[in-house]
């Protein structure tokens, strides 16, 4: 009989790969995925450890689950993957004692044996920090099924050590997929129906794998040669350091159609102190100058960011130079967040603002991004764009696709379309997604 597992995935899209991935690993030892945790006899959570919050999460739904389990009183096994996993170790043998599998992000190839090892009545554990001596990628099975819309991991972990951030230590050290090694995969994930591949990475630009001349493949370069691909339409990456920014990079967004002209390109702050107090290596102005030459490269590109409010040390002047980046630079969308503390980091250990100021600032933040992304999706009404046409929508009838932009378009349109980019007259701007007509 075949054993069913329930995967829940938080965080990043690098999460969203990992989990297709672990997805992969657990088809080939006969398991298949169910929609809910009552009928697994596997329940996966892929885990994010970005901000405190999402730990915080975790443990709550461990509980949930371990209640459920009692109640139901089944043979079900509870494994925790991600960054969670890789930063809690001890801390989650403490807290989820009844955890039976915990599996760090670069260890993850090894799930089969740690499933075997639980199914024998043990409780199973791997880490792995030493990135790549265990070569992760080259242990997995090869997908078996892709989405039109599908994540290729090039590039993981980060050198950069900002001092709020835990990608250092969770993810490990920066490391680069080799070039032929994409390119292959990408290929396959094509073949395989994939319309649009989003090019993963911590620091995605930072991007230098190994050609197979021996030489070293940038970001651009890979981009310019992914596009070589036929039938691959659409390529994006994602997430950017300013610093990493290289001009033949930002060529590519002139001179490579596919190449799609939205960029997450995270700043953190407009203060050049607080830029400085997070090591983040550039100043405000360094950002505006790349934001500049990404719009003369390609004009219609937009951009959307990630800020942090409250980082220790933050004035009020600090803040204000904050919104007035976000005045300059008028974003598509944005995430945007409380400073939170991460055990292990610099900035954990300095003076703490208040909850009351971090929330006043976050809220005025919000509201400023939320006037841009509102007007930016109103811009578009009448306009018409290529969607790429995903999967059906909520209702009957209906197809769900992004724009170049990744706005979530809504639409009537037949089923068989679904994995091509159509023309799609923009009618509406909801709060969430804009409503569109097939051209
Ligand atoms: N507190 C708040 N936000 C954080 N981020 C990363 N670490 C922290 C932290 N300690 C945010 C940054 C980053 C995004 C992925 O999460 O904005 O770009
Ligand atoms: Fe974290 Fe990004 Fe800074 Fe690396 S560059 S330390 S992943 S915020």
């Amino acid at each position: 009989m075949t054993k069913k597992f329930f995967l829940k995935t938080y965080g990043c899209q690098m999460n969203v790969y990992d989990s297709a991935r672990m997805t992969d690993v657990l088809a080939a030892k006969g398991y298949a995925t169910c929609e809910t945790p009552e009928e697994a006899d596997l329940v996966l959570l892929n885990t994010c450890h970005i901000r405190e919050k999402a730990a915080e999460k975790v443990y709550s739904e461990l509980g949930r689950l371990n209640a459920m389990r009692r109640e139901l009183g089944k043979r079900m096994h509870i494994a925790v993957a991600g960054c969670v996993a890789q930063a809690e170790g001890e801390e989650m043998q403490r807290r989820a004692p009844f955890v039976d599998v915990v599996v760090g992000p670069q260890a993850y190839h090894r799930l089969g044996d740690l499933i075997d090892t639980v199914e024998a009545n043990g409780k199973a554990r791997a880490f792995d920090t030493g990135f790549p001596t265990d070569p992760k990628f080259d242990a997995l099975p090869a997908q078996t099924s892709s989405a039109s819309a599908a994540f290729l991991t090039v590039q993981e972990g980060c050198d950069k050590f900002c001092t709020f951030c835990v990608v250092p230590y969770t993810r490990g050290a920066e490391y680069s997929r080799p070039f032929a090694e994409v390119h292959a995969e990408a290929e396959r994930l094509v073949a395989l129906g994939a319309r649009e591949i989003t090019l993963l990475g911590q620091n995605v630009n930072a991007y230098h794998g190994e050609r197979p001349d021996g030489g070293r493949c940038t970001l651009g370069e890979l981009v310019r040669r992914l596009a070589e691909i036929p039938a691959l339409e659409r390529i994006r990456y994602t997430t950017s350091h300013p610093l990493d920014m290289d001009a033949d990079l930002i060529r590519a967004h002139a001179e490579v159609p596919a190449l799609m002209p939205f960029v997450h390109l995270p700043v953190q702050s407009g203060s050049d102190r607080v830029l400085a107090a997070m090591n983040r290596r550039h100043r405000a102005d360094d950002y505006r100058r790349v934001v500049d030459a990404l719009r003369d490269a390609r004009p219609d590109l937009a951009l959307s960011g990630d800020f942090i409010v409250g980082f220790p040390g933050e004035e009020d002047d600090d803040f204000r130079a904050t919104l007035k980046l976000v005045e300059d630079v008028r974003y598509a969308s944005a995430y945007s967040f409380k400073y939170s503390p991460r055990p292990g980091t610099p900035a954990a250990d300095k003076e703490q603002l208040s909850e009351d100021v971090k929330s006043e600032r976050l809220a005025e933040l919000q509201f400023a991004l939320e006037v841009q992304r509102t007007k930016f999706d109103r811009a578009l009404v009448g306009r018409t764009v290529p969607v790429l046409l995903e999967r059906p929508g909520r209702h009957a009838g209906q197809l769900a696709g992004r724009s170049p932009y990744m706005q979530a378009v809504y639409m009537d349109g037949p089923a068989h379309r679904i994995g091509q980019v159509a023309p799609v007259e923009i009618v509406a701007a909801n709060p969430n997604s804009l409503a569109g007509r097939l051209v």
